[in-house]
């Protein structure tokens, strides 16, 4: 595609634009899309502009800007989610109905969990997951299922990077991380107790899919001092609805 004079494509400023918006923030002026994509404001308007004329981009009354219903519907039509978070649905407002806490699906998602789905209900305690917004996978239990059932490259490329803590009991050691996955894996779930707030505990389970790959985790965050088996039979109950949805003989 035509290269602008500073040699970046036109797609790559596009998606420049469109990562300016994040889970939290969801409205901007064309002028702070421009400045946080790194580009002059007269190509940021220019861009913004045809943008909100094809509908991918929306101009509220005060000419702020957000994500427009029209990237919503093209992004949510194709993808493979969709099925997913269908599939799952039903078990999900099952597990929630009975665990009355927030119940939760996340996928892997360029090395990190991004979560398809969260059902919760008034009185449900702290919980720092939104819908389409990600969380570090070593510091989250849904994290530690799908890192734990991944390929091995994913797994050495995590444990060689950084493990960064979010609390004081977020595994930072490698070598803790490792002896964790493996725990994960002889479990079949994982407990991330105040690994990314200390006032809620992570409980997570694999959800394979047709071919037997783990293709999402299941989750719930419990307060701190709530029992987990409870939460777990739930847990495991509602994984096999998911799977037989999913086509998965196991
Ligand atoms: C977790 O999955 O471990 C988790 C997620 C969100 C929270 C707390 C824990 O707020």
């Amino acid at each position: 595609m035509a290269n602008s004079t500073s040699g970046d494509s036109v797609t790559d400023r596009l998606v420049r634009v469109l990562e300016t918006f994040t889970p939290t923030r969801t409205v901007q002026t064309a002028a702070e899309i421009g400045r946080r994509a790194g580009l002059p404001g007269s190509s940021a308007h220019r861009i913004v502009g045809e943008l909100v004329e094809t509908g991918l981009l929306e101009r509220d009354d005060d000419r702020r800007i957000r994500i427009g219903m029209r990237l919503w519907e093209l992004a949510t039509r194709s993808s493979q989610a969709l099925r997913l978070r269908q599939a799952s649905m039903p078990a999900m407002e099952r597990v929630q109905s009975r665990v009355r806490e927030h119940t939760q699906l996340a996928i892997l998602e360029q090395d990190e969990a991004l979560f398809l789905e969260r059902l919760s209900a008034p009185d449900s305690g702290a919980n720092v997951t939104r819908i389409a917004a990600r969380l570090p996978l070593h510091a989250s239990s849904s994290g530690l299922v799908l890192l734990a059932f991944g390929e091995r490259d994913l797994q050495e490329r995590i444990l060689a990077a950084p493990l960064p803590p979010l609390t004081r009991e977020t595994i930072t050691d490698p070598a803790a991380l490792r002896r964790k996955l493996a725990e994960v894996r002889t479990l079949g779930h994982a407990v991330a107790p105040g690994f990314i707030e200390t006032v809620s505990t992570g409980v997570a389970v694999p959800v394979r899919d047709e071919t037997g790959t783990v293709a999402a985790a299941l989750s719930v965050v419990l307060r701190r001092d709530a029992p987990i088996e409870p939460a777990l039979v739930e847990l495991h109950s509602g994984k096999r609805e998911i799977e037989r949805a999913l086509g998965f003989r196991g």
